[in-house]
């Protein structure tokens, strides 16, 4: 038996909705087909954006986007993307398959987009391609609400009033597909851009500098340096390979066995690690934490599905993934005092979807299914959580059994999301509920017959949120098994 202390009482923060945000970059079956299929398309569309993707959406209560990219963002020149579709201009998709960029989803489309499934927009600048003034000019076309060039062009676009803008990121992996920089270099320019990054009016930017690249613990500290008095935000992306590797193959999507699934979870646990070291350099320049961790890619990179493009980054989703996604989820909720942000990639038919499509069809993954659970820890304070982690063994290596966080809603509804990692062994847990009274529980369970289990379109409901039967409350203790390979989430009240 786990036994486990929630302190009803000791509140450690609150958990940023917006840790619980998304990523569509124009890359594959993202944005075209995924999100937008334009107006004249059979599929059913709300305005050129597919009704059976806006209404899954809207039932996760997404609270943050990011777009354009990606690499994709450091080549992408808005002014292409604004104005009669007929009239756009196309480009190569350099990064993402060489293929033909239409840009019939530009700036307008985007911002509209996040109204329909009511998110707040993050929009990623062109720093390592772009100028100054085109970030300027952009800024300026979105929000800016009096007479300007920039201004009258939005108006001459059919937009009369401006949008607000909060989050704007100043480039993308600039020390790789962004311009292969060095911090001191990137640091330099994310001074010059952000300088003409305006807040117009009443709207203010919250503005993000482009971060390490997993474990580059130099380039935080350059940044933090150099530009931490001067940003809200840094960015931090890492990756799950289960390889471990960029070279050479990163490992099925699909066909894993115990050795795979082990080594992937471990990779994943590695998150905690960075969220700490990084964090910990963070303090040093900015001790109050003003500025954000935004953890603004991660989740699971694998071999692309066979007979795809290998430029469109098509994977399928098991409940490995479920699994991933509810440690990260989990490490961030812990953590929310730095981690203000994190982005999924991404949203539709690229890495670790939540959606996947095919031409009218559309599933709905492992992974969205944790999004759905775990959308009552938006906004809610994180609790205290005490206990001794038990391991999960593998062929002589060891890694944590079990990952949970806890927090509290504005109805005082505890909620607790707990991951068992082990896909063999069920785990009895006796949560001991202090500093609050509680009368009721019930609980949300995701697990499947095998960890290599998904949904297909042929059988989209495979693996698929069921109720927990077994959660009891006993003396003001939460008392439930916990199924191997699953994910719990428990509401006590
Ligand atoms: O999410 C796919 C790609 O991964 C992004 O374009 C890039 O930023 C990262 O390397």
């Amino acid at each position: 038996m786990l036994e486990m202390v929630i302190n009803a009482d000791i509140k450690k923060g609150k958990i940023n909705k917006n840790i619980y945000g998304h990523f569509s970059e124009h890359l594959g079956r993202c944005i075209y087909e995924g999100i937008w299929v334009g107006e004249d398309s059979e599929i059913p569309n709300v305005k050129g954006y597919r009704t059976d993707v806006v209404e899954a959406l809207k039932k996760l209560k997404v609270p943050v986007l990011r777009w354009p990219g990606g690499c994709f963002a450091d080549e992408y020149h808005w002014m292409d993307g604004i104005g009669p579709k007929e009239k756009r201009p196309c480009m190569i998709n350099t990064h993402w398959g060489g293929v033909v960029e239409n840009n019939h989803f530009g700036t307008g489309e985007f911002l509209e987009f996040c109204e329909i499934i009511g998110t707040e927009p993050y929009i990623c600048g062109n720093l390592g391609s772009g100028t100054v003034q085109e970030m300027q000019q952009w800024v300026e076309y979105i929000t800016f609400d009096g007479k300007s060039p920039m201004a009258d062009l939005r108006r001459a676009n059919g937009k009369e009033e401006p949008w607000k803008l909060k989050y704007f990121g100043i480039g993308n992996e600039n020390w790789g597909c962004g311009g292969n920089m060095r911090p001191e270099y990137y640091a330099d320019l994310y001074k010059r851009f952000s300088t003409y990054v305006r807040n117009f009016g009443d709207n203010t930017i919250y503005k993000i500098a482009c971060g390490p690249n997993g474990d580059n613990y130099s380039w935080t500290e350059v940044l933090m340096k150099e530009a931490g008095h001067l940003l809200h935000g840094i960015s931090l992306h890492y990756y799950t390979l289960p390889s471990g590797s960029w070279t050479g193959q990163k490992g099925s999507a699909t066909e894993f066995d115990e050795g795979e699934w082990f080594k992937t979870l471990k990779q994943t646990l590695y998150m905690e690690e960075l969220v700490k070291r990084h964090s910990t350099i963070m303090d040093k320049y900015d001790p109050e934490k003003k500025v954000g961790l935004i953890v603004d890619e991660w989740g699971a990179w694998y071999d692309v599905e066979p007979g795809t493009n290998p430029g469109f980054l098509y994977q399928q989703n098991t409940l490995r993934d479920a699994l991933i996604a509810g440690i990260n989820l989990n490490i961030f909720n812990n953590h929310c005092d730095r981690v203000q942000m994190s982005n999924i990639a991404q949203m539709v038919n690229v890495l670790q979807a939540i959606i996947l499509t095919e031409g009218d069809r559309m599933l709905l993954t492992p992974t969205y299914h944790i999004y759905d659970m775990f959308k009552v820890h938006q906004d809610a304070q994180l609790l205290s959580v005490d206990f001794e982690n038990i391991e999960y063994l593998y062929n002589g290596e060891k890694i944590h059994g079990i990952s949970v966080s806890s927090s509290m809603d504005i109805e005082e509804k505890i909620h607790v999301s707990i991951c068992n990692l082990n896909p063999m062994e069920d785990t009895e847990i006796d949560i001991d509920i202090r500093g609050k009274t509680v009368n009721s529980i019930s609980g949300n369970v995701l697990t499947a017959g095998a960890i290599n289990d998904m949904n297909t379109f042929d059988d989209s409901n495979k693996v698929k949120i069921d109720v927990l039967v077994n959660a009891q409350l006993k003396n003001n203790h939460a008392v439930c098994k916990i199924p191997s390979k699953s994910v719990v989430v428990l509401e006590i009240e």
